[in-house]
């Protein structure tokens, strides 16, 4: 169900959920102090209680509201890439909800960059939590459509056309000290982090994630091996040759497929699409091509992965979570 800007404040302002716009990808919002609220959207997007959500806020000068601190290397950041795809992670308020938090001792916030999110938390005077609109350990929606295939009609959905990120925020703590951590690679690069970071003079504690994909992933609450991932079994591949190698294999074994190809090219009876070779391109595109590759119900996706390179960190992360090489 559509509705209008005054009608999802309305609805938030109630304790109702309502999917909204941002830039990364749309997102489940409940009133970020109502906790009856809250619960319900671990219960439409059937995700664990423990994992934290994050706060979206309107203005920086509400960090101080939901914060112990706010180390310089934050704020340094925030004035940095706020409204944007980051969030920081902060020492929180003894105040502040558990389920928000669930449970830890720190809470992430964000100023999303899309007007119509802005909109609502301004005119609404609104914090909301919002993680993706989408069931847990599925595709992340960057559509109204998309949040609407995935959670059903009955979900009221603020349209705000297609998000331009298309994957979510960049996720980095900060600690007291000012000591920060990448949590969870975005399109907001670790290098430029570090850079405005150093500039504020802050020590940067070396993360699980690295530059390096194939490195274990971070222990991190709500980051899972499989997530973000189509309902077709996803094959990811480094190269067109073998890519085209298992369609073969595939074809001989009577197993339909669909491909996910960059740049030009084209797979023997196999449809694909042929996605720009550009890291913020491929983000922007990749879940909604997901998603149409998805809904031609084959027997399998095969994905050509871009190279191992610190631009392509978090499609690579993405892509690596949502399949198997
Ligand atoms: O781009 C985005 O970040 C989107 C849009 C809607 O803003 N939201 C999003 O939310 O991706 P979600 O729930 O899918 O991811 C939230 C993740 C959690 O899974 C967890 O990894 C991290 O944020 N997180 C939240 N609060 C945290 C905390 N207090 N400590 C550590 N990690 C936290
Ligand atoms: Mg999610």
């Amino acid at each position: 169900m559509r509705v209008s800007l005054e009608q999802a404040i309305a609805e938030l302002k109630q304790g109702g959920v309502v999917a909204i716009p941002t830039e990364t990808v749309y997102g489940l919002a409940a009133d970020a102090t109502n906790d009856s609220a809250l619960r319900k959207i671990f219960a439409i997007k059937q995700r664990p209680a423990d994992h934290p959500l994050i706060v979206h806020i309107g203005d920086i000068n509400q960090v101080q509201d939901w914060v112990t601190t706010f180390p310089d290397v934050a704020i340094a950041l925030a004035s940095t890439f706020w409204p944007g795809p980051l969030t920081l992670v902060l020492p929180a308020q003894p105040h502040v909800s558990r389920v928000v938090r669930g449970d830890e001792p720190t809470v992430a916030l964000r100023i999303p960059k899309h007007p119509v999110a802005l909109a609502l938390l301004t005119q609404g005077g609104l914090s909301v939590a919002a993680p993706s609109a989408n069931l847990f350990t599925q595709l992340s929606p960057t559509t109204a459509a998309h949040v609407e295939a995935g959670l059903g009609e009955a979900v009221p959905v603020l349209d705000g056309g297609a998000c331009d990120v298309g994957i979510e925020s960049t996720i980095v703590s900060v600690n007291a000290d000012g000591q920060w951590q990448l949590l969870r690679p975005g399109m907001i690069s670790e290098q430029a982090i570090a850079v405005v970071a150093e500039r504020a003079a802050h020590p940067h504690v070396p993360a699980a994630t690295g530059g390096d994909a194939a490195q274990p992933i971070p222990k991190v609450p709500g980051q899972h091996a499989l997530h973000y991932s189509p309902r077709t079994p996803l094959l990811l591949f480094k190269d067109r040759a073998s890519l085209k190698q298992e369609n073969e294999r595939l074809q001989l074994a009577g197993l339909s497929c669909a491909a996910m190809l960059l740049g030009d090219g084209d797979v023997p009876n196999c449809p694909h699409v042929n996605l720009p070779n550009s890291p913020d391109k491929v983000a922007e595109l990749l879940y909604s091509t997901l998603h149409d590759l998805d809904a031609m119900k084959v027997d399998r996706l095969l994905v050509e992965l871009p190279p191992n390179l610190p631009i392509w960190l978090a499609v690579l992360d993405r892509l690596s979570r949502a399949g198997y090489r």
